[in-house]
């Protein structure tokens, strides 16, 4: 890098420093100056060049390292990233040549590699294409995370076929990721490129709600949803607010833990909201994704759990997840005979179900928490809350406090979501698996298979 601007080119020696750097050219009339801006651990720094090097040289080079059509890219990006630099103007002459090279040798470089290849879904009911897109300069509040695997929830189903009538087409679906910090934004705080982190469904939040200065930032009305007017981790790369990229725990299983970030958080944050106690008694309705992974933390939490399943072979693995008893959630005999039994009863399910039988399954004081996306609207008699003083409630994943309790707690009790991996080119056949109800009991896509 050294020789970056005194003529000894970007090629001569590629394992030199391992960084990038942006070569701002500006002639004014009698003198030719360069500024050079290096990129250390992801951070930024300016450093002055008394002399010019040579531009077309720097062109030349990049051409042949990387080829003009990223160039261009990198040019762009370069651009905007030097004006995004609080009080540094461009330069009072004005710029007359910009130009940006980039050494392979370095991951911390691909700040300005715009490019994202992934799976985007065009449209409802159409397979994910796999194509490279211009992510756009990083944010300086963002982070990028190099991809190692991303679960499949239902809710990329729902979101790829527009059930919920918000989808922004095109986008990468993906919200349960495991990945590696490889870039920082210049105001990113709390990360280091190479961390490991998890990203979920929310991908960032204002900051400064009243929610968001709450500890609710995954309930801040601007946050913003991985897969929604974002591109998410069916891909090599993604990126987020630095907050919203959550350090993991130092012994997780990697590749189990993706679908900790989305599923696994939902089905956990009752326990933290309402103060489940160790002595309460657990149902969980539906024991897939989300079911699977509720069964094991109310197992964990102390917690007596009741799995309800539709699929009569799920019974023994319910148990083998920590469930003492398992109940058919279609057979209104069985949800008869346990009526009135349970203080939390956590609805899982994306299906019309017996709701006045699994009311009926609540004690007095009992709870049913409904986090599956149910479409049609959840008949809730008054009768039964006021005679028990019950109630229904629902919610949205957690904020990232909650995220990183709820991965403390899973390495330490050992709890590992039940994944069978896919390659990630098979992106297409894991949602069809999953559409199909055959998944035991989240796939994971992985990135480098
Ligand atoms: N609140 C949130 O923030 C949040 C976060 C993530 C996901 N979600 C939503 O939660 C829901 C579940 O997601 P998931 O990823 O766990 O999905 P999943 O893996 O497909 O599991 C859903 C389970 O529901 C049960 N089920 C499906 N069809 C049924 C039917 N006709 N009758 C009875 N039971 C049926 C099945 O369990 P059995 O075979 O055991 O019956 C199935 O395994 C989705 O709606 C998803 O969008 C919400
Ligand atoms: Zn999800
Ligand atoms: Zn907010």
């Amino acid at each position: 890098m050294e020789n970056s601007s005194s003529g000894g080119g970007p090629c001569s020696n590629p394992n030199q420093a391992g960084a990038l750097a942006i070569i701002e050219t500006v002639q004014d009339d009698m003198r030719v100056e360069c500024r050079t801006w290096t990129l250390h651990g992801g951070v930024q720094k300016e450093e002055h060049r008394p002399r010019a090097g040579s531009c077309k040289f720097v062109a030349n080079a990049l051409d042949r390292t990387v080829g003009a059509r990223s160039r261009a890219m990198l040019f762009a990006s370069a651009r905007s990233l030097i004006r995004r630099q609080p009080g540094q103007p461009v330069h009072p002459t004005g710029v007359d040549w910009l130009f940006v090279f980039h050494l392979f040798s370095s991951s911390e470089a691909s700040i300005l590699m715009t490019s994202i290849t992934g799976w985007l879904a065009t449209a409802p009911n159409q397979p994910l294409q796999r194509q490279t897109i211009d992510a756009g300069p990083l944010g300086e509040e963002d982070v990028e995370v190099s991809v190692d695997y991303c679960g499949v929830c239902h809710s990329d189903l729902s979101m790829v076929q527009n059930e919920w009538g918000n989808a922004r087409y095109p986008f990468i679906p993906g919200h349960e990721v495991i990945g590696t910090v490889n870039a920082l934004g210049s105001h990113a705080k709390g990360l280091r490129v190479g961390q490991r982190v998890g990203v979920g469904w929310t991908n960032g939040s204002c900051m400064h709600c009243q929610s968001c200065l709450s500890g609710d930032q995954h309930l801040c009305a601007q946050s913003v949803a991985t897969i929604v007017g974002h591109n998410g981790g069916f891909a090599d790369k993604l990126r987020a607010h630095w907050a919203w990229a959550v350090p993991l725990p130092e012994h997780i299983d990697l590749a189990s833990a993706g679908p900790l970030l989305c599923g696994g958080m939902t089905v956990f944050k009752p326990f933290l909201a309402y103060h489940i106690l160790p002595t309460a008694r657990v149902g969980v309705v539906g024991i897939g994704g989300l079911g699977h992974m509720a069964v094991k933390f109310a197992a964990a939490w102390g917690c007596e759990v009741t799995a309800f399943t539709s699929t009569p072979a799920k019974a023994r693995e319910a148990r083998d997840f920590g469930a003492h008893h398992v109940v058919a959630s279609r057979d209104p005999a069985a949800l008869q005979a346990i009526a009135g039994s349970l203080d939390l009863l956590l609805v899982t399910v994306n299906v019309a179900m017996d709701w006045k039988a699994l009311l009926g399954t609540l004690a007095k004081r009992g709870r049913m928490h409904v986090v599956g996306v149910v479409p049609e609207p959840i008949p809730v008699p008054s009768f039964v809350l006021i005679s028990g003083q019950r109630e229904v409630s629902g919610s949205p994943t957690g904020a990232p406090v909650d995220i990183a309790r709820m991965l403390a707690f899973a390495a330490r009790h050992d709890i590992r979501p039940q994944v069978e991996h896919f390659p990630m080119s098979q992106a297409n056949e894991a949602l069809a698996r999953l559409e199909a109800g055959k998944a035991r009991y989240r796939i994971v896509l992985d990135a480098h298979a």
